[in-house]
């Protein structure tokens, strides 16, 4: 399995499929969708739309089937890139190697940029149910898990704890909330809504469920762990900056090596829970190698 080869391509689909969806720039009032293309088509990762895409793959469809809630997840997580680098979140000024959205279009605009990426995600997640084959049913118990995930059980719920866990001494129940949260609520609902659209069975979903949850707490630990040891410049984005603002997290808890060691504990358990898949299985097990092994 070629990943990085699979992963330009997905990714590519994807780009296209944003930009359809997205309203033009010249649309009147030009400058919210110019600020929200700008921080949408700065060079994101695109984790958590392949993660859609490689749930319906495990399942034996395709791409196309769960493109338009694909995307939503990826405006759901531009939203929340936005706002969490506002001055009164964690006050950053780069995001994907670019000036972040409130530093080119000033906070008003930021915070309604966020605002209209989150609204239109579910616009998006609505017309999946145009898709050929997909239930109604099915697009709105995604639209229930994403939400869910998004919401203040999910991510927003993890943003809290976090800004307001700010130079404080934290408990590990405390940073285990954060993380499982803040960033794994949403990849979890990622690889989720990819399930239920393409009809998983029970015993599908909760091998899905369990390497979501797995690789999200993966995807956080490595953030942490990159904001010690990670290049600013690869990153797109700066480093050091949870010391300096004494935030929580995993190598501030339990140091590099421990951080290092639990991811990959948590690594092999994500690639037991998707064994039943067998060979249809191999981009989810080979996105857990480049999780953890990622220096951007
Ligand atoms: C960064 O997410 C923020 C977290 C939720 C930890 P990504 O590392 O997926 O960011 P992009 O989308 O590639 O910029
Ligand atoms: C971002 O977490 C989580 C969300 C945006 C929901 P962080 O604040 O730790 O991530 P970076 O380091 O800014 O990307
Ligand atoms: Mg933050
Ligand atoms: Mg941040």
């Amino acid at each position: 399995m070629d990943l990085k080869k699979y992963l330009v391509n997905r990714c590519a689909l994807v780009d296209r499929a944003l930009d359809k969806l997205m309203p033009p720039k010249e649309e009147y009032p030009s400058i919210i969708n110019q600020a929200m293309r700008y921080s949408v088509f700065a060079g994101g990762k695109r984790i958590r739309p392949v993660l859609v895409i490689m749930a319906a793959e495990a399942l034996g469809y395709r791409a196309e089937r769960v493109m338009p809630t694909a995307c939503a997840l990826e405006l759901i997580h531009t939203y929340s890139l936005i706002h969490d680098d506002l001055p009164c979140m964690d006050d950053d000024s780069y995001r994907r190697g670019k000036l972040t959205n409130h530093k080119v279009y000033g906070e008003n605009i930021a915070v309604l940029g966020g605002d209209g990426l989150l609204t239109l995600a579910f616009e998006l997640i609505e017309k999946n149910s145009e898709v050929k084959g997909v239930k109604p049913k099915s697009v709105l118990r995604a639209l229930q898990l994403i939400a869910e995930g998004a919401g203040t059980h999910g991510m927003v719920g993890g943003q809290v704890v976090d800004v307001l866990s700010e130079n404080k001494k934290i408990s590990e129940p405390v940073l285990q909330y954060i993380h499982t949260h803040k960033t794994g609520a949403l990849i979890r609902a990622s690889i989720l809504s990819g399930a239920v659209l393409c009809d998983a069975s029970k015993r599908q979903f909760a091998a899905l469920k369990s390497y979501g949850e797995h690789i999200g707490l993966v995807f956080q630990i490595v953030d942490d762990i990159l904001n010690v040891t990670g290049d600013a410049r690869k990153l797109g984005k700066a480093v050091g900056s949870d010391a300096a603002r004494k935030k929580v997290t995993y190598p501030g808890l339990y140091g590099l090596e421990q951080s290092r060691a639990e991811v990959e504990l948590l690594s092999e358990k994500a690639r037991l829970a998707i064994k039943v898949f067998g060979k249809k299985a191999g981009a989810l097990n080979a996105l857990i190698e480049y999780l953890k092994e990622r220096d951007a």
